[in-house]
């Protein structure tokens, strides 16, 4: 398949809603992560989506649009708490669960009686999906497995040949996936934490927020799949201790560091914030892998605010494994 790379423009804008309108997968940019997009009312166009990626059948996708008038295609019906959440945070970083309505291909919710839905920030993403008119499914743009894009040329390496067409939108803001909530009569059940935080969706609704910790599995089914990861082995430290990370080889280690200064014979990524790690994260890992690095050591951040989304994806990146539980022969 040939893959056309589009630009913001009015003109390119049009071309990539036609695409969709003739159930035609484009790749758009969103503050979070490029997206892979397909008309959601459309079986054969949402079908295309797990093909193009290699995502199983049973995770179901995110239904984005322009703007909250075209819920009502989406959802059966929309609470108070959804409501005011919506009116709080969108467009922006936030995805809502609903109950699911007719229109919606049954492929773009894996069988379930739910939706997911978010309206994205990025003027791209609104334009787009404003010219588009039909509610647009989808998921993350990567490989299944992979790191999301985050930058144009991530989604085009991952993305040409599998899609028709990829919008350049540049660096996404954000750089982890939205925040998943189900909002239940007594409280706010986080499936997938991202950049509206738990504290702020507390402040919001005064509801206490369930973490993923506290769910069982099956509430979102993305959550049980491997997740972010790059070729190099990556690794946990919580405080980058020279003394356990000298035994990792220096010209093939790379260290991710937010508060320690970094280990000077290594490689090293430093970021200046939480902000600035969660920006750069996938971007970061996907270059150590063109550098040849065979192992990352990222430091771990505290879980609160939005180093809760960042130890989220740390922790799937590494499939939980710790430096600091190494034995090493000295
Ligand atoms: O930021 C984002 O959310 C990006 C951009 C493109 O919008 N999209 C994204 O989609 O990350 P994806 O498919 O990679 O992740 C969707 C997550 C998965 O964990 C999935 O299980 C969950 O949302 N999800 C989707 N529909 C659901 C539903 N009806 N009930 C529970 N979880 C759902
Ligand atoms: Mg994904």
């Amino acid at each position: 398949m040939t893959t056309r790379p589009l630009s913001g423009t009015a003109q390119d804008i049009r071309t990539a809603a036609r695409l969709i309108q003739d159930e035609k997968l484009v790749v758009f940019p969103t503050e979070t992560v490029y997206g892979l997009g397909a008309n959601a009312f459309s079986d054969t166009a949402v079908s295309a989506i797990f093909t193009a990626k290699g995502r199983p059948q049973d995770n179901p996708l995110i239904v984005h649009i322009g703007n909250t008038a075209q819920l009502q295609d989406i959802a059966v019906s929309i609470s108070p708490k959804a409501k005011l959440l919506f009116d709080t945070f969108a467009p922006g970083p936030l995805t809502i669960v609903l109950e699911k309505s007719k229109h919606i291909s049954s492929k773009v919710s894996a069988g379930l009686d739910t939706v997911a839905v978010r309206i994205p920030s990025h003027f791209i993403a609104r334009k787009f999906l404003q010219e588009c008119e039909v509610p647009v499914a989808a998921p993350s743009a990567n490989i299944s497995g992979r790191p999301s894009p985050t930058s144009f040329k991530m989604a085009w390496n991952d993305m040409q040949g599998r899609v028709d067409a990829v919008i350049d939108g540049s660096s996404c803001t954000v750089g982890l996936e939205s925040t998943v909530i189900r909002i239940t009569e007594n409280n706010i059940l986080l499936l997938r934490p991202g950049a509206i935080t738990k504290e702020m969706l507390t402040e919001i609704t005064d509801l206490p927020v369930i973490t993923p910790r506290q769910l069982s599995k099956v509430e979102s089914p993305g959550i049980r799949y491997a997740h972010y990861q790059p070729d190099a082995t990556v690794y946990l430290s919580r405080n980058l201790n020279l003394d356990l990370i000298k035994h990792f080889p220096a010209d093939q280690t790379a260290i991710f560091s937010v508060n320690t200064l970094k280990p000077n014979h290594f490689t090293c990524i430093h970021f200046h914030s939480i902000k600035e790690y969660a920006q750069k994260l996938y971007t970061s890992l996907v270059e150590m892998d063109h550098r040849n690095i065979r192992f990352i050591i990222a430091e771990t951040v505290s879980e609160e605010g939005l180093g809760l989304a960042l130890m989220n994806r740390l922790k799937k990146s590494s499939a939980g494994k710790y430096v600091e539980d190494l034995s090493f022969d000295s």
